[in-house]
């Protein structure tokens, strides 16, 4: 596995770092950062001078003169060692212990480094610039292209996180919302799983609740309101579920003693009468056709196994209760059982409570989650639990898990997130709604996006056969809406535009998968016999160097997307990542290249580009076929 080269860097100047200061310097953050002004910039000796009472800028010199003499030796062309270069010879030559091509000599303020340094500057207050050099960057990338990780090592193996997304309501459609958790929560899944995490689906269903009493009733007095057709698509299943909800509702409210018998259905269901759960049974299957539908479409993991609804906890409840008024907890206020937070205060400055068990007895969705937490820590062994749920529910997992804590169901080294995103909006900046003011049927909008999308490949594909365009347009319209989706910073609401979404021009989807393609078009051409092959004795040009840098940076921002579960900054790589890589290759023939090993090298580079592009796409959970 490839370390990266800042953090390659980041060693060496630890290490020199240490050579001046000793002690003081031990755990230092050398604050390695892309420059404008050299490959990188390490930041790291301002506030260690501030903490040693030093001069920033005699600090900085110090150091790079630790750090000079490799790179005197390593950059053989000798081009741009900087002024610290010149003060080198005071400090004397090092040995270069990875890069092989320094010559020993002890100095005092010396230490072995890796090699890869080609250049130090001192600049401004007090920062190293820091160049590369050509052959490390080669190593690099002849790393990544033989492993199918591209050098990416998992960082999290042995460690378990549950994640709760998607979560769709039993015999409703799924609505924009339940979209971006089911496509955040697939593309999280994805990069947990690149680091080696145990990954635990857990799909919450809206599967319980009072308003089954009311369907169930009408379902028993009313059983022509199933399908004619034993044999039905998914769609047709949320078809007559949709119908038998809305008239079960109206029928509920203008009719009494048909709310009264919905109501006491309530209690037989929960009683465990059979015809009642045979009825809930058949609903929640039905429902889940639908479901497996539009995931199969939507192309996500998520399966029958992974789906734990509200109804699950259901026996665990009066336990939960009871446990969280033992312990405190929880306490009795206006006859529900309730947990208090200081605080959490409402406009009128009274505490706002969770409602564990409200007046009537019943539990709410607060004591669901709460029973969740402790089956996720104690019977799933989870060291993190994410939560993939839109933002106006902060307040309520705030509560959750602040409860959680105290009753010792969340212990402390158990991490729980509330991954939360904001709405999705039409084009006239409202919530997303349909022009009659309805909510948007998910499948109806994905049909949409493939029918958009079936332009672009017309535009892009002219010739093609109408079956491969129709293929090809589910690629890119599904992906385009994934896309658009996690490009967005999670938290932030964004405007559902399927013309901006499936064009070819700007940062979406499809600029990537044909980014994609077209690199495998190169590849397709090169002519027989030229391996893809990295020469590391080559000298670089600017253009080639700069791809090389974007990709050894690919790891680094994995990283930092699953720290912070934001794809966003994945897709915004990526599609920097394709913009250099055009300017590569605008500048760098590959093709016509001068010489057969400049081919082979910049086809290396090609091909790594292609994977890393391939890759980012799979992590986010949209595919970038070969040929498009
Ligand atoms: N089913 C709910 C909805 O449709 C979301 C459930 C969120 N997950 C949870 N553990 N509370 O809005």
């Amino acid at each position: 596995m490839a370390k990266a080269l800042s953090e390659i860097l980041a060693d060496d100047v630890r290490a020199a770092l240490t050579a001046v200061l000793g002690d003081a310097a031990r755990g230092a953050d050398p604050l390695i950062r892309p420059s404008d002004h050299a490959d990188f910039q390490a930041n790291g000796v301002l506030p260690l001078a501030k903490a040693v009472k030093g001069n920033p800028r005699e600090l900085a010199t110090r150091v790079a003169a630790v750090l000079a003499p490799i790179a005197d030796a390593a950059d053989e062309a000798g081009a741009g060692a900087g002024a610290a270069g010149a003060e080198a010879g005071a400090a004397g030559s090092a040995e270069a212990e990875a890069g092989g091509t320094g010559s020993a000599a002890a100095a005092p303020e010396t230490v072995p480094t890796s090699g890869v340094i080609a250049a130090v500057e001192v600049a401004g207050p007090g920062f190293l610039n820091l160049t590369l050099t050509d052959a490390a960057l080669a190593a690099q990338a002849a790393e990544r292209l033989g492993d199918p990780r591209l050098g990416v090592p998992p960082t999290a193996v042995g460690r378990t996180t549950v994640i709760d997304y998607s979560q769709p309501n039993i015999a409703k459609e799924m609505h924009v919302g339940h979209l971006r958790s089911t496509v955040i929560g697939d593309a999280l899944v994805r990069l947990l799983e690149f680091d080696g995490r145990t990954v635990l689906r857990q799909n919450h269903l809206g599967d319980w609740g009072t308003q089954f009493g009311m369907l169930i009733q009408y379902l028993v007095e009313h059983p022509e309101a199933r399908p004619a057709q034993a044999e039905h698509s998914g769609e047709a299943a949320i078809s007559w579920l949709t119908t038998l909800y809305r008239d079960a509702r109206a029928l509920f409210e203008s009719d009494t003693e048909f709310a009264d018998r919905a109501r006491k259905r309530v209690v037989t269901l929960q009683g465990g009468d059979e015809e009642s759960l045979a009825a809930w049974r058949e609903m929640v299957a039905e429902s889940k056709r639908y479901f497996e539908d539009v995931y199969a479409r939507l192309d996500v993991r998520l399966v029958d196994a992974d789906a734990v609804g509200e109804s699950f906890y259901n026996p665990y409840l009066a336990e939960v209760a009871a446990d969280l008024e033992k312990r405190g907890v929880a306490v009795w206020s206006e006859g529900a059982l309730c947990v208090f937070f200081e605080d959490i205060l409402g406009p009128d400055g009274d505490p706002v409570p969770l409602i564990v068990r409200k007046s009537d007895g019943g539990f709410g969705y607060a004591a669901t989650d709460l029973a969740a937490v402790r089956y996720r820590v104690n019977t799933l062994k989870a060291d993190q639990i994410l939560y993939v749920v839109d933002s106006r529910q902060a307040l309520h997992f705030r509560m959750v898990f602040e409860a959680a804590r105290r009753a010792g169901y969340l212990p402390e080294d158990v991490e729980a997130v509330h991954v939360q995103f904001g709405s999705v909006l039409g084009t006239d900046g409202k919530p997303f709604k349909t022009r009659a003011g309805k909510t948007v049927r998910l499948i109806e909008l994905l049909d949409n996006a493939v029918d958009h999308a079936v332009a672009t490949v017309e535009e892009k594909n002219p010739g093609l056969p109408a079956a491969d365009t129709r293929a090809e347009a589910k690629v890119v319209g599904i992906g385009a809406v994934k896309y658009a989706d996690l490009s967005t910073s999670r938290t932030k609401d964004y405007i559902f535009d399927l013309d901006r979404m499936v064009s070819l021009h700007g940062n979406t989807s499809v600029y990537l998968q044909y980014a994609h393609a077209r690199i495998h078009s190169i590849l397709r051409k090169l002519p027989a016999g030229t391996e893809t092959r990295v020469h590391p004795e080559l000298a670089l040009e600017p253009a080639e160097r700069k791809l090389a840098l974007h990709l050894d940076d690919f790891g680094a921002t994995v990283a930092t997307v699953i720290e912070n579960f934001e794809p966003h900054r994945l897709a915004s790589y990526l599609y920097a990542l394709a913009q250099t890589f055009s300017d590569f290759y605008e500048n760098c023939p590959v093709l016509k290249a001068p010489t057969d090993a400049v081919r082979e090298n910049r086809a290396a580079l090609v091909e790594l580009t292609g994977e890393t592009l391939k890759l980012g796409l799979a992590l986010l959970g949209i595919s970038a076929p070969d040929q498009l």
